[in-house]
């Protein structure tokens, strides 16, 4: 059995996770959790929010919005349009499959993605691609939106969606939340919730999800003032730029911060900053450093958002390197999208000390070009053109061939553009922004891989023991002679220090430890018969099975210590060696 299958088995026995709606049969790409696993997700989630959230309270906020968001806000940023992945029927069973999975499984054939319908189909038909489950013939390749689409209220035409990531909540209040933060950038907006995802046909159990929990951040920084303050850029990064990307080569290459940045092989300071943290991050997690990397997107591969994305993958036994967050460089794509479509100014006025004489590039619309391709939405795309930065959309327009925004194309047909000095006392622009987005349940079930080990036939779960979902059990020696008194009073007692905590009395204490191990707790505190005389109990450590003798008056101290206070773990873990 592969320790993914093992860890499977664990997860849905012991009350981890399990597939949703069992009762009928269960659904793929939905999982509950149960007890321990809603407590280790939890945690998780906590830890993520110490890297990303507490760690730079000083320039990042967290909100949270709905996930049923209208139509408007996913046609503005782009995803109406672009979500979508390529799904391909077989022709005998009806069954509908993602085309270019599919086709890799047959064909071992890798970077798919970018190619068209047409270019899927003649692999199919030319490497003679058959129906996974039936082995009939497959029909042409179409694309398939990833949209949970619903309506909102009793009206048809009123659409909504249920979110396929959290960022769109951070643009469409970024402006409230820039005022409401006194107006200062960098602004980190961040934000832990659900969202979904119409998954073609997922089969990796819980890697691959329609319904999963993002861990967000979204960094506003002003373009013209790029510099992290709080980046260490003698940092390492473990990563595999573009280049070694599009040659096939993913051996990792370990550069300082400084040498990525300089090279160009990471965007910008704060893109790099937070793939730090989140090294770190995933480390805690018991995932080592050299079980994880950065893997550059290749043009075709990225978002449509995004100039550059790095996937943090780590590898898994069974699924190998699996991507567990992304660290996107949005820069002023969305912002400038909501702009076009609901015709507000999200752009941020910064004054100067004095007035300055400048020189910049000035976008002039061409109304009548305009109105011929754009009919009603033309007036809304004149005036937000207006407030674009002339130099990006000619950037972009020299280097694509069209601007995009809100879902609308601008092409050198609608614009032209003129130099004009001014005298100015501020300035106005639309942020950049760098992303990094993390699945939660992945990261669940990694860190369940990871912490699996077998010892003397038994299993442990051997987590940081600030994940670990239960933290301690309390066991009384024998059920008899007033211990299991003692250890309810313990347990009452630590469980009042809102840590958590579980009484376990029933079986051998031999069985009571192998249940306790193998859903991880670090510490069994065991009451016995020395207990009476001296109000002394013994620590037993989750992982070398050593047991100390300690005073019932420092146990919540040493619990608390040894589960929560980073600075102390190590001198504690001393206790055990
Ligand atoms: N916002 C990150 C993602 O959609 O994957």
């Amino acid at each position: 059995m592969s320790v993914a299958d093992k860890v499977m088995e664990l997860a849905k026995r012991r009350g981890f996770f399990w597939i949703s709606a069992e009762l009928y049969g269960g659904v793929s790409g939905f999982l509950d959790f149960g007890p321990l696993g809603k407590l280790l997700k939890r945690k998780i989630e906590e830890k993520w929010r110490y890297w990303f959230v507490l760690k730079n309270q000083e320039f990042v906020v967290e909100i949270e919005t709905p996930v049923i968001t209208p139509y408007k806000v996913f046609e503005a940023s782009g995803h109406v349009g672009h979500f979508t992945d390529y799904m391909v029927e077989c022709l005998k069973c009806g069954r509908k499959f993602r085309a270019d999975h599919v086709i890799e499984e047959q064909t071992g054939l890798s970077g798919l993605e970018g190619l068209s319908e047409e270019q899927l189909t003649s692999i199919i038909t030319e490497r003679n691609v058959k129906c996974p489950e039936c082995g009939g013939q497959l029909g042409t390749v179409k694309k398939f939106n990833l949209l949970f689409q619903t309506t909102i209220g009793p009206y048809s035409e009123n659409v909504g969606f249920a979110r396929p990531e959290a960022a769109q909540g951070m643009f469409t209040t970024f402006n409230r939340v820039y005022n409401v933060m006194r107006n200062k950038l960098p602004l980190g907006i961040a934000q832990i919730g659900k969202v979904m995802r119409n998954e073609i046909s997922p089969r990796q159990g819980p890697i691959r999800l329609r319904e999963f929990t993002i861990m967000e951040l979204e960094l506003f920084y002003d373009p013209q003032e790029p510099s992290c303050h709080v980046l260490d850029k003698n940092e390492v990064l473990r990563l595999v730029p573009e280049d070694s990307v599009a040659k096939k080569d993913l051996t990792p290459l370990e550069v300082t911060v400084e040498e990525a940045l300089r090279k160009r092989l990471v965007a910008c300071e704060w893109l790099a900053y937070f793939m730090v943290l989140a090294q770190k991050f995933v480390q805690e997690l018991g995932i080592p450093w050299d079980k994880q990397m950065f893997v550059a997107k290749l043009p075709q591969e990225r978002a449509h958002y995004a100039t550059q994305v790095y996937d943090q993958v780590v590898k898994l036994e069974k699924w190998g390197w699996i991507e567990v967050s992304g660290h996107a460089f949005r820069t002023d794509y969305d912002l400038r999208g909501h702009m076009a479509s609901s015709g507000e100014d999200l752009r941020v006025y910064k004054q100067f000390q004095s007035e300055v004489e400048v020189e910049e590039v000035e976008v002039r619309p061409l109304v009548d070009a305009i109105k011929e391709d754009y009919e009603t939405d033309a007036s809304a795309i004149i005036n937000a053109l207006k407030m674009m930065p002339g130099e990006r959309v000619l950037e972009e327009i020299k280097s694509k061939g069209f601007f995009e925004m809100g879902g609308y194309r601008i092409y050198p047909k609608h614009v032209s553009f003129e130099k004009v000095k001014k005298n100015v006392k501020g300035r106005k622009f639309i942020p950049f922004v760098a992303e990094p987005s993390f699945g939660a349940e992945r990261l669940v079930y990694a860190s369940m891989e990871y912490a699996y080990r077998e010892k003397d036939g038994r299993v442990i779960l051997s987590f940081p023991p600030d994940i670990a979902p239960i933290e301690a059990v309390v066991l009384p020696l024998v059920n008899r002679d007033g211990l299991p008194e003692k250890a309810r009073e313990i347990y009452g007692m630590l469980s009042f220090r809102g840590l958590v905590v579980e009484y376990d009395d029933s079986g051998s204490i031999g069985r009571r430890y192998a249940r306790a191990d193998e859903v991880g707790v670090p510490l069994a505190i065991t009451v016995d018969y020395q207990t009476l005389r001296d109000d002394t109990v013994t620590v037993r450590d989750r992982d070398t099975w050593k047991q100390v003798r300690v005073r019932i008056e420092k146990l919540p101290e040493i619990v608390e210590v040894y589960i929560k206070r980073r600075e102390l773990k190590e001198p504690l873990k001393k206790l055990f060696e």
